[in-house]
């Protein structure tokens, strides 16, 4: 293996990690005798903190030289598929709210609802994504809602917006040929079949249809790992960004001639329908002569894509927006769906309410309105999102000195002062998993704990404040869809699966062994 081609990837993380911190130390260190010992940045941490009745929590855990052995911890851990375990396990030693120092990064922990909610909405102002974030995703997302902050991130918001519509959601055919296709594809002789897969591809089936006009069909040849060119060039470009992500300040030195290849053609497959639809809005502008072919696919339905042209034409704008979503949107829905029928296959009394419920509709297809009035239905995907939250742990960091409400002093109710510049990692599984929050059962899977719970900021399965999931209702409405057409398709589910469920662990959350069933069709369908 050339120089040129050493991977940084292959190098353990945590070596990169403790390399960076020794030298940020030691840079730390001289600075501070330069300037004769007095840092005039922690005496302002001080005062602040102290005029707005901060107190420290009740931990401060450093483990090893520098904090290196929680960084130790987490790799280990997300190895063995035990990582947001271990984030339980800190939390139930620790208590909600915690600092700790890792690898020299001095960070808060918390999981109080109060202290959730002011990240997220309250002090929306005082945090943001973090570099890290951002720039590990920009090979491939750009300037895209996803990755920014500030001014930029409010434009996309604004810019992208009109197009999540009540009207435009509710447009559920759009779904049918795809679960239809995904059905085709499970075997009615009792043979096991991995959801999970089927999954992934029909939601990205669907979000390119959704977004470009255009389906990859992924699904039409499922013994091909991926089906497209493109569905490969993404999957290769995403976990280059998550490689990236872990890397942290080091991703620079990250070179792998395949990331950056398959970056480039996923960008240009996405360009060629951003032509397109940039040359239809130009002509239907000027009163020229439009395409046959683009005036066809807009009639027929909506297009992401040529409604967002209404509002720019700018074509690096447009393709990273279109690349945002498919993000943001197509594992995130794939993932709830797998993990539902995972539980679903383990536990025959559910399926059994879930599908007497289904069965109400006399074998029709439903409606916008039909799934929205299915309160068990509902009550199963809050429950697997409660349990099972796609985005279980993430990170703001605070762009000011500011603090959280609570958590600090010795019954950890006084606010906690957050300098700027240091970050704060909440997980919403821990979280919504906390008998604090959820009472003795919460680690029970239980939908009908949904009767009567009201928890506010205790579950923020898709975030909260102004940073809100913007697909919310998108991915309720394609999971549902789903979920009833396989009900009504099949009687019964059964696990192929002995072991009980692991984490694969990205950015998002899904089962590691997939979802290994199988399932018996219904006799009159
Ligand atoms: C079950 C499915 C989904 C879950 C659990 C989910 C969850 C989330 C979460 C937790 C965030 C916040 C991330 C952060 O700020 O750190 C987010 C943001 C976002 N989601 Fe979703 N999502 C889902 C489906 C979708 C779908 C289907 C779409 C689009 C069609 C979508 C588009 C987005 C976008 C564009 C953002 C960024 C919003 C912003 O930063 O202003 N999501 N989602
Ligand atoms: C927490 O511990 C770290 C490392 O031991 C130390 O540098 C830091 O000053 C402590 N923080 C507080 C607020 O006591
Ligand atoms: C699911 O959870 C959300 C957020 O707490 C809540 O508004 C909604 O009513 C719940 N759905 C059902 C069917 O209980
Ligand atoms: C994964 O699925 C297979 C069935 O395909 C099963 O035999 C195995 O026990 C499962 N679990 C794990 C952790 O491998």
């Amino acid at each position: 293996m050339g120089l040129h081609s050493l991977n940084l990837s292959q190098i353990p993380f945590y070596i990169l990690i403790a390399g960076a911190a020794a030298i940020g130390f030691s840079i730390l260190k001289v600075a501070q005798v330069l300037q004769g010992m007095e840092n005039p940045l922690i005496e302002h941490e001080e005062c602040f903190a102290r005029e707005n009745g901060c107190q420290e929590p009740l931990h401060n855990v450093s483990h090893g030289l520098f904090g290196i052995g929680m960084v130790r911890a987490m790799l280990a851990a997300g190895r063995e598929k035990r990582f947001l375990e271990l984030i339980c396990t800190w939390h139930r030693d620790y208590g909600t709210t915690f600092r700790a120092t890792m690898a020299g990064r001095k960070v808060v922990f918390t999981v109080e609802p109060k202290n959730v909610q002011t990240i997220l909405a309250l002090k929306f102002k005082d945090f943001e994504l973090g570099t890290i974030r951002s720039d590990s995703m920009r090979p491939l997302l750009g300037n895209g809602i996803f990755c920014s902050d500030g001014v930029q991130w409010e434009h996309s918001r604004a810019l992208l917006r009109p197009n999540f519509a009540r009207n435009q959601i509710t447009d559920i055919e759009i779904y049918e040929t795809h679960v239809a296709k995904l059905i085709q594809h499970i075997p009615g002789d009792g043979s096991t079949v991995d959801l999970q897969d089927l999954f992934f591809r029909m939601t990205l089936d669907s979000a390119t249809e959704f977004l470009f006009g255009e389906s990859v069909h992924s699904l039409n040849d499922v013994t091909s790992p991926a089906a497209s060119a493109f569905a490969k060039d993404f999957a290769i470009s995403q976990e280059g960004l998550a490689i990236r992500g872990r890397m942290g300040s080091l991703m620079m030195f990250y070179r792998n001639k395949e990331f950056s290849k398959a970056v480039v053609d996923a960008r240009s497959y996405v360009d060629r329908f951003v032509e397109k639809a940039i040359s239809h809005r130009v002509a239907l502008d000027s009163g020229q002569d439009v395409s046959e072919e683009a005036s066809k696919l807009t009639e027929q339905q909506y297009v992401f894509l040529y409604e967002l042209s209404k509002r720019t034409l700018d074509k690096t704008e447009l393709t990273d927006q279109l690349l945002n979503i498919l993000l943001a949107g197509r594992d995130t829905t794939a993932s709830l769906l797998s993990i539902t029928f995972f539980i679903l296959a383990r536990r025959p009394d559910i399926w059994t309410k879930l599908r007497k419920e289904v069965l109400e509709l006399d074998g029709r297809k439903p409606t916008y309105e039909d799934l929205k009035s299915m309160a068990y239905l509902g009550w199963v995907l809050n429950e697997s999102l409660r349990t099972y939250p796609i985005v279980p742990f993430n990170v703001r960091m605070a762009n000011k000195d500011t603090y959280l409400p609570t958590g600090g002093g010795p019954d950890g109710t006084a606010p906690v002062s957050i300098p700027k510049g240091q970050e704060v990692m909440y997980s919403v599984y821990v979280m919504q998993r906390h008998q604090k929050f959820f009472g003795p059962d919460a680690d029970e899977y239980r939908p009908e704990r949904w009767e009567n719970l009201r928890p506010g900021w205790a579950y923020v399965p898709f975030n909260g404040g102004p940073r809100i999931c913007i697909g919310q209702q998108f991915a309720l409405t394609e999971a549902g869809y789903t979920a009833v057409r396989l009900l009504q398709h099949f009687e019964a589910i059964e696990s192929r699966d002995s072991k009980p469920f692991e984490e694969a662990l990205t950015l998002t959350l899904s089962s590691a062994n997939g979802t290994k069933v199988a399932m018996t069709p219904a006799k009159s369908t």
